[in-house]
Formats: structure tokens, sequence, C-alpha cells
């Protein structure tokens, strides 16, 4: 297996999110967002970290990006702070925000690496928040407003867009377990937030492509594939209900086809938010969809779980091999996620905006060998080659994530880079998997490995 092999307009790339990577969180560079309040809540995150510093990638931007450049990525998938660039998440702009994410386009661009930008990776402004949030249908407008100043600020050098990250789990982890900000819990809270979170995607897109009709627009949906524990008629109905939630929640509404209602009558409670004319709202055609894969799930009955009746048997209960997330090592669920999403009539291109694998690393005399998450990514890429083989329209690739970052609930503890950070030094070291990423990009054989121009740590 070769780059070449997927030919030349394949785009290969690295992704990263705001909250994850950036800090400068001082009040006097960004106003709050409900990430910046949720981590204060005691006993929310492990060892209750916060992402206030993560990666310093807001100052140190330039050697990072440097990084990428050298190792031949040319494509970088970034997210925007919402209340970085709206401090009160509407009306008066910050341009000290709006400054920076110049400074990182231009130095992308300054580099041939081309930014491709997310406009909601989770981190609300707090103010909004304070108003209902994603749970206040009023979202539609403080969202229209937040995409316009993006395309009016960044569009004369962006093209790429993605209106949401994932948004089944910030509703899902956010809304209704509340394990992830704001917190908030239960059906109701759940299902307005799906549907004001399903029009903001569409609305998004449809505002991008008014100002910028020659932009690629997409969206992205985490997504895994899907199998019953046992083949029995209950185990087959639990995974379809779970396949409905998991992969099609709001990927079905977009391609126009409504909410997966079928499988999961609970999803009908919905129409309760559901105004005239949302129904056509609720779709749009976009240029791509971004798949985001990182394992597969295993579903069985489970009669006494609320609303669904089913329940996933995680990855250590079937002591298969896992990652530090308690995900199954299971790369072949990308090709059977992008398979089942480019059977859908009027499937645009796909992209695959995230993969990746979190493993324990160990510097061992200024070096990072990881071979577990090396060896994940060669067999991911391999099942996107397969895809593309067989004859399935995916268009990119690009891993999760570029730095060590802090991994939301789980803070610092699972490490997904391709490059290593001692958070307390910012010490920056290549690892392995990311020397051979870079190796693959120069066009060198899978099983080779290349030495890199640059320095690799810094
Ligand atoms: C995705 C998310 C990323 C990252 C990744 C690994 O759900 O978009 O922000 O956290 O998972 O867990």
């Amino acid at each position: 297996m070769r780059k070449e092999d997927f030919g030349k307009d394949f785009v290969w790339g690295v992704s990263t999110a705001a909250y994850q990577v950036e800090g400068g969180s001082d009040l006097h560079l960004k106003g709050p967002s409900i990430w910046d309040t949720f981590v204060r809540r005691k006993g929310k995150i492990f060892q209750n970290q916060t992402g206030d510093i993560a990666c310093d990638f807001y100052n140190r931007y330039t050697k990072d990006i440097s990084l990428m450049a050298a190792m031949n990525i040319s494509h970088y998938r970034f997210s925007i702070a919402w209340s970085r660039i709206l401090p009160e998440g509407m009306g008066k702009a910050s341009q000290e925000g709006i400054d920076f994410y110049n400074r990182v386009i231009d130095f992308c661009l300054s580099l041939n690496i081309t930014p491709w930008v997310t406009l909601y990776h989770w981190d609300l402004p707090q103010m909004l928040q304070d108003r209902g949030g994603w749970e206040n249908r009023e979202i539609i407008y403080w969202f229209e407003e937040y995409v316009k100043l993006c395309v009016r600020s960044f569009g004369d050098r962006v093209s790429q867009w993605m209106v949401l990250n994932e948004p089944m789990v910030f509703t899902g982890a956010g809304y209704f377990l509340g394990v992830h900000a704001p917190g908030r819990k239960g059906l109701k809270s759940f299902l307005a937030a799906t549907h004001h979170a399903a029009l903001c995607q569409a609305r998004g897109a449809a505002v991008i492509k008014s100002l910028q009709s020659h932009s690629l627009v997409g969206t992205t949906f985490s997504c895994s594939h899907i199998e019953p524990h046992h083949h029995r008629e209950r185990d087959l109905v639990a995974a379809a209900k779970v396949d409905a939630l998991l992969n099609r929640l709001f990927l079905e509404p977009l391609l126009g086809m409504g909410y997966p209602t079928g499988e999961l009558k609970i999803l009908q409670r919905i129409e309760k938010f559901m105004r005239q004319e949302d129904e056509k709202s609720l779709s749009f055609p976009m240029d791509f969809i971004g798949v985001q894969n990182y394992t597969r799930e295993i579903v069985t009955h489970a009669p006494f779980m609320p609303f669904v009746k089913a329940r996933l048997i995680k990855a250590d209960r079937r002591k298969v091999e896992r990652t530090l997330m308690n995900w199954e090592v299971y790369p072949e669920s990308v090709y059977h996620i992008l398979k089942k999403y480019s059977a859908y009539p009027n499937m645009p291109p796909l992209i695959v905006t995230e993969s990746g694998a979190a493993f324990e690393d160990q510097v061992t005399d200024g070096e990072v060998h990881d071979p577990r998450r090396l060896r994940f990514i060669r067999d991911a890429i391999s099942q996107v080659g397969r895809a593309r083989q067989e004859g399935i329209r995916v268009e990119g690739y690009f891993i999760w994530t570029f730095l060590d970052n802090f991994e939301w609930a789980e803070g610092y503890f699972p490490r997904f880079g391709l490059v290593h950070v001692d958070f307390k030094s910012q010490r920056r070291i290549l690892k392995s998997s990311g020397k051979w990423y870079a190796a693959f990009l120069e066009n060198a054989s899978a099983e080779e490995l290349l030495p890199l121009k640059q320095d690799v740590s810094y």
C-alpha cells in the first residue's frame, strides 16, 4: 500500500479541536465556553483536569504547524472556538480572537497546508448556555450569526468547512447523560438539543453556501459498525435501535429522510419541538460527509435499559484487544461504515475526518515508540483503500489527532497524538506513528520508515 494508490486528489490530513489544544483561555483573550465552566465542576473530569492550557497551541501554533509541514501533511482540520471570536456568543466580535485564527490560517497557507475549519466542536459560549444553549430554538439565529462572522472573516482564505462535529456525541453526552458539558440530563433536554442541532447543521451549511458558493461544505458524524451479540431476534432488534441512534439520527434528516423513528419510536417525541416547515429545513445537499470512526459496537438486548432496551458490551467484557478508551481495536469498522453510508441514495462523497487510537506511550531516551497506534492507523488506511477499490466514493483521511491533548471527560490520560506532549514542559516528541505517517505521505510503502528532514522534538 502506498499513498499513490489513493490517487493524487485524495486528501490526507490531521484533525484537532479548539478546546482540546488551544489553551489561551484567560478571559481577556476569550469569553467562557461551556467547557470552561464544566471542567470546574468537581468530579466531572478525570483528576479535575482542565483545558486552560492544554497544548498551549494558542502560543505554539507556528512550531506545531511547521512540524505538520515537515511531515508532508497538506490538510489541517481544526475548529474555531465560538467564544474566542464572539465572547458573549453574539453581538460584539473580538478582533483579537479573529486575528488568532487569521494567523493560524495564514501560517497554514504559507506552508501549503489547506485549512479545513470545523465551526462547532462542542465549546458553546457559556452566555448562550445561560439562555438554554442547544435546548433553546433561538440557537438557530445565534448560530447563523456566528457562521456568517466566520465566513466573512476567513472565507477569503478558507473554503473547506464542516458545520458540526459529531452532534450525536455532544447532544448525547452533554444533554442526555450529563457527562460532557453542559452536563444536562434527560430525554427532554436531549430531544430538544437534537432537533435544534439538526436544524443548525442544515442551516449553517446553507448560510456558508449563500455567502461563498464555491466552498466545499460538509458536516461530521460519529459512527460505529454495529453487530448483534448473538444472531437472535432480540439482539438484532437491539442492534437496529442502537444503529438508528448512533449512526442515523443526524444523517437521515440531513438527507431528507426525516428522523429514524421506525426503529426508535422514542424519537417520535421530537415532534413536540417541530414547527411547520421544519421537516424541509432539516435537509441540505452537502458537498461531503465527514465520517468519524474509532471502533465497532456489539449490542445485546437489555430489557431494563430505558428507551432503547439495548446495551453495548464493552471491549474489556469481551476480552478483545482494546485502546485506553476501552474501545475494541477493530480497524475494519471504518470499511463497514463507509460501505453502509455510501449505500444511501444521494450520498455525497465521504471523507474520514477522524480516525485514530489512544494507547499508553512511554518516552525512552527522548523517543516514543508506539507500534500499536502505528498499526491501527496503517490498518485503518488500508480499510479505506479497500473501500475505494470497491468503488466507494471516499476522498480523504484525517488522523485524530496531531498532538496528545485534552480528551474531554478523560482529561489528559488517553493519548491519541502522532506527537507526544509533555504537559508540564510542553515539550513535543514525534512518535513512531507520526514518523510512519510522514514517510507514507512521501509515498514510501506502508512498511518503510524514512528519516525526517527536520528536528522532530521541540
Ligand atoms: C471524537 C471527538 C474528538 C476526540 C475523539 C477521540 O468523538 O470529535 O474531539 O475526542 O473523539 O475520543
